[in-house]
């Protein structure tokens, strides 16, 4: 069985992130999808909660599974006896970022390779940051993120 981890944030989900699973699961048997604990950025929201509403975007796709890692990524991909790291490329800007994460893991560990998919072009502009940003003065981000995810920056933002 072919897996592999796409790890990320996820602070929170977006249709970006879950158009990059649909792509992978046409190369993939099954998708992880990995979401840091130990990150250095503040996140909004929990990982539990991140976590919750990973699974009900996902709910109908009996091939992913959510999980949580701590730690060097490459030491949970080797624990989860994978050797393929899923990624999403969105515009030019994010090679340079993605290619220091790839660089890095491809010295830690040599058998494990990193994949890029490409996000369709719709999608191209989203991002957690950028939905979080618009959802915190009220805007509609519905046609960024699933429904369920809008309501829960909706609940945040007014807390
Ligand atoms: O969604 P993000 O924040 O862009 O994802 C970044 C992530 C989680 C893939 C990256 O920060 C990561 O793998 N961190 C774990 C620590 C690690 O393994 N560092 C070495 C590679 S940079």
């Amino acid at each position: 069985m072919k897996v592999a981890i796409y790890p990320g944030s996820f602070d929170p989900i977006t249709y970006g992130h879950l158009d990059i699973i649909h792509r992978g699961l046409k190369v993939f048997d099954k998708i992880i999808v990995a979401v840091l604990v130990n990150s250095s950025k503040t996140p909004l929201f929990s990982i539990e909660e991140r976590k919750k509403m990973i699974r009900e975007a996902t709910k109908d796709i009996q091939q992913v599974e959510v999980d949580s890692f701590n730690g060097l990524l490459i030491d949970y991909v080797h624990r989860r006896k994978a050797n393929v790291i899923l990624r999403g490329l969105r515009a030019i800007s994010d090679f340079e970022y993605e290619l220091k994460i790839a660089s890095t893991n491809r010295i830690l560990s040599e058998e494990v390779e990193t994949l890029f998919l490409m996000t369709n072009h719709k999608h191209s502009f989203i991002s957690s940051a950028n939905v979080k940003e618009m959802a915190q003065y009220g805007a509609d981000v519905r046609e960024l993120v699933p429904e369920h995810v809008a309501r829960a920056l909706q609940k945040k933002f007014s807390e």
